[in-house]
Parts: C-alpha cells; structure tokens; sequence
C-alpha cells in the first residue's frame, strides 16, 4: 500500500496539532447547551472519532450516509439520502462534519435537508477544503487545511473505498488512479 501514494500532504503530527485547534474554536463558539453532531460516512468518520474526543462538552451523536457518486476521482453530481430517516434535529444546534468540502454539493444537500427537519441552528466543519471556484455556494466555519484542487487519500477519505485508514493525507500516484 504505501508504495501507492505520491507524497505526504499532511502528517498524522499536523492533523493533531490542527484538531486541537478546531476543538478549541467550537467549545469558545458553543459555550453552553448541547450540540447535535452529525456526522456524514464514510468519509468523516476518522476526522469526527478524533475531533470529539476533544470536545468536552453535552454532544449527542447522529450519522448520515449520502452518496455523492465518487466512483472515480471527480464529483458526479447527484447527492443521494441512503438512510431511512432522517436523525430528529428538530430545535437543536447542529455541527455537520465532514471530510472534504469539494464541489460544496454534498453539504449543500445536507445543510438544507436539516434545516428542512427543523434544526435550529446548522454549522459545518470539514477536515480539508479544496480551493476552487464551488458549485453550490455553501461555506464551512470550521476548516482544518485548506489545499490545492488535487485529489487526496487517507484519515477517512477513499478512493474506490480504499486508504480511509491511512493515519495521514496522501495524493496518490497516477499509475494507481489510471489503473
Ligand atoms: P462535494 O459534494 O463535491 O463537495 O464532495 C464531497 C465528497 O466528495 C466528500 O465527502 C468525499 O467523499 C468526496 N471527495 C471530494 N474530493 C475528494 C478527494 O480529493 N479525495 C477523496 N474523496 C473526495
Ligand atoms: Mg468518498
């Protein structure tokens, strides 16, 4: 596997250091009262398990599957609910977490669908956002590492369902994507 990746974006030492910060922003801007964390699989479920931990604080827990059709290395366009239901949102403060903001559909979906259940309040954190123009408007509060319109792997993010176990962030190389 390791001979599969091109370079090391991001050490597992930096995201550390990163989610002690962002921990630290969400309890300074959530100062009391429970929040609704809502986090998105598969893709966020590394990035949720470690920035959770460093949140002492009233939060109860909700996941959502959606599929976004990234079967291969770009976005398709269709943003699908896989769950039966919805989590029950209704009146409270909620945190979507998320792995990366790319396109901005997927949040895009979400947000609004959370909203519509009747959230109080919706605010998203995602683990990295590419920098390019989004197709659907939609802003994160909470950022770990903004980065390069390039397609990344590990701490939670696939590609064709592999590497979300990789301790850090790695682009791969081109014979692996061709392949
Ligand atoms: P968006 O809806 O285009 O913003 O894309 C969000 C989803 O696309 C993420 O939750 C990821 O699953 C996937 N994605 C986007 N960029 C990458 C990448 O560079 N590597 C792996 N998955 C990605
Ligand atoms: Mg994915």
């Amino acid at each position: 596997m390791e001979g599969d990746f091109e370079r090391v974006l991001i050490s597992g030492d930096a995201i550390a250091a990163r989610l002690d910060e962002l921990a630290h922003e969400i309890q300074r801007d959530y100062p009391r009262g429970p929040i609704t964390v809502v986090v998105l699989m598969k893709g966020a479920l590394v990035f949720a398990a470690d920035l959770m931990r460093r949140l002492p604080r009233l939060l109860e827990l909700e996941c959502l599957n959606v599929a976004s059709y990234h079967g291969a290395t770009t976005s398709s366009g269709t943003v699908e609910f896989l769950d039966a239901r919805m989590p029950d949102v209704r009146g409270r403060r909620v945190l979507v977490l998320d792995d990366i903001l790319d396109t901005g559909r997927t949040l895009g979906a979400v947000v609004g669908a959370l909203r519509g259940e009747g959230a109080e309040e919706v605010r998203c954190g995602v683990m990295l956002a590419k920098e390019r123009v989004r197709e659907h408007d939609i802003r994160a509060e909470y950022v770990g590492f903004r980065i390069e319109d390039e397609f990344v792997v590990g701490y939670g993010l696939d590609y064709r369902g592999r590497y979300r176990n990789l301790p850090y962030i790695a682009t791969l190389r081109r014979e692996v994507v061709d392949a």
